[in-house]
């Protein structure tokens, strides 16, 4: 972040000829374990990384707003107020993030902006939600509203949904807002307030394998696949499929149809592999942590089917290169990238086969990326010469994970049938 924030401030200089009042940042995040079960109020295991979005503002009362961001020369020019500002363009997701502050009865000035980002877009890596949780953060400290982490992380999930067309679920800002450096979280959706910390094993790195896939998860495949995980849970007859076992599943097997009991299969067999995960990292049981991932894999290919040939190859690649540990597809599928546990000294290695490799049965370019798991998003008004230094913005209730197995609730009692 450190190095985005001195080239962002220079950038907003350069434009608008005065320094900006405010610096905000948020990280992307990847998704260790837990693929598509957080619309479904399940368990996942994500990791805040260091690539960030970086926005320098400042207040514009009177003024149209104008934002710019490196990728595109012209700005996004409106006035806050009008809730189709920005249609059609990227700014659009920052202000869904301000109509959730207006409808909750704060004011909100037109602002100058210059955004930056060296988060890969359309990558699985939550560049959309680093954009909503960056402006979500400067509208909290800008209004004094101090609300905490979880009503923050629901503004900007209802800010994409409502404003960018986006039904995405809640994992994704509870991430960029609560990252802890070194740690993974355990989030239980049924209980997103506050998350389990799960200390990542030193000398492994994550590494992100971006299939240079894209796929926009507005398309409706995404949305698809939550109204059939919906489907699925009214026809076994519970309110979500967290509360369904890998047994009510079986049992139901025929009553519920090819397709249905697939994405339930997938669902709440992936809620127990979060579970494991978490235990495994935390015991450093690589073993484990290989099998579950690819067994993840495996379950969003075949039953969630959010997997594509490039991002199964890349798989394939991946689990023979050298120093993989596990290797699965992350965030939103159909695409996108796949997060590697690996030996952190293998990195160079790991990275020239993989590229080589995916180039020649693809003849794609594959991005490999070493990522460290960082705090979550921060704001500063310190904006001397020299690079302030940033405490995160929220933080959220946090416990350690439990070293014994996670004491699952009552309906997971059928846990020891089924897949694993
Ligand atoms: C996207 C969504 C998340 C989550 C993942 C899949 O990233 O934004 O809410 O559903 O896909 O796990």
């Amino acid at each position: 972040m450190l190095q985005l924030l001195g080239p962002t401030r220079i950038r907003f200089m350069d434009h608008f000829e005065e320094p900006p009042h405010a610096i905000v940042y948020a990280p992307g995040r990847v998704n260790l374990m837990g693929e598509h079960t957080d619309y479904q109020e399940g368990f996942v295991l994500p990791v805040a990384i260091n690539r960030y979005v970086v926005i320098a503002l400042h207040q514009a009362p009177g003024a149209q707003s104008r934002w710019f961001t490196s990728s595109s020369l012209r700005p996004v020019t409106f006035d806050i107020s009008n809730p189709d500002a920005g249609k059609d363009t990227w700014a659009r997701y920052g202000v869904g993030v301000a109509h959730q502050f207006i409808k909750a009865g704060h004011a909100i000035d037109d602002t100058r902006a210059f955004v930056e980002s060296n988060i890969p877009v359309g990558a699985g890596l939550s560049s959309s939600a680093a954009l909503t949780c960056a402006f979500a953060v400067y509208y909290n400290e800008i209004t004094q509203a101090k609300y905490d982490a979880l009503t923050l992380a629901k503004m900007a999930q209802a800010g994409e949904n409502e404003f960018a067309g986006v039904p995405c679920g809640l994992m994704d800002p509870l991430a960029v807002l609560g990252g802890e450096a070194g740690c993974a979280m355990f989030i239980d959706l049924r209980d997103p307030g506050h998350y389990h910390s799960v200390k990542l094993p030193e000398g492994f790195s994550i590494v992100v394998c971006d299939t240079g896939i894209r796929h926009d998860l507005g398309s409706g495949d995404y949305a698809k696949r939550t109204a059939e995980s919906a489907a699925a849970a009214k026809a076994l007859g519970k309110p979500m499929l967290r509360d369904v076992t890998l047994g009510d599943v079986e049992a139901a097997k025929s009553q519920l149809g090819d397709v249905p009991y697939r994405r339930a299969r997938h669902v709440v067999s992936e809620n127990k592999r979060t579970a494991l995960m978490a235990n495994a990292l935390l015991k450093q049981d690589l073993a484990s942590i290989g099998g579950l991932m690819k067994e993840s894999h495996l379950s969003q290919s075949h039953d969630y089917e959010v997997s594509c040939q490039e991002a199964d190859t890349m798989a394939e690649i991946c689990w023979a290169a050298e120093g993989c540990i596990g290797a699965r597809l992350t965030g939103g599928g159909f695409g996108g990238s796949l997060v590697a546990i690996i030996r952190s000294e293998a990195f160079p290695q790991f990275s020239a086969e993989v590229s080589e490799r995916y180039l020649g049965q693809t003849g794609k370019q594959a991005k490999v990326l070493q990522c460290a798991a960082v705090n979550g998003a921060g704001f500063t008004r310190d904006l001397g010469t020299e690079p302030p230094h940033i405490e995160p913005h929220v933080r959220f209730r946090k416990t350690l994970f439990p070293l014994a197995e996670y004491t699952y609730p009552t309906a997971w009692s059928g846990l020891s049938d089924g897949l694993l």
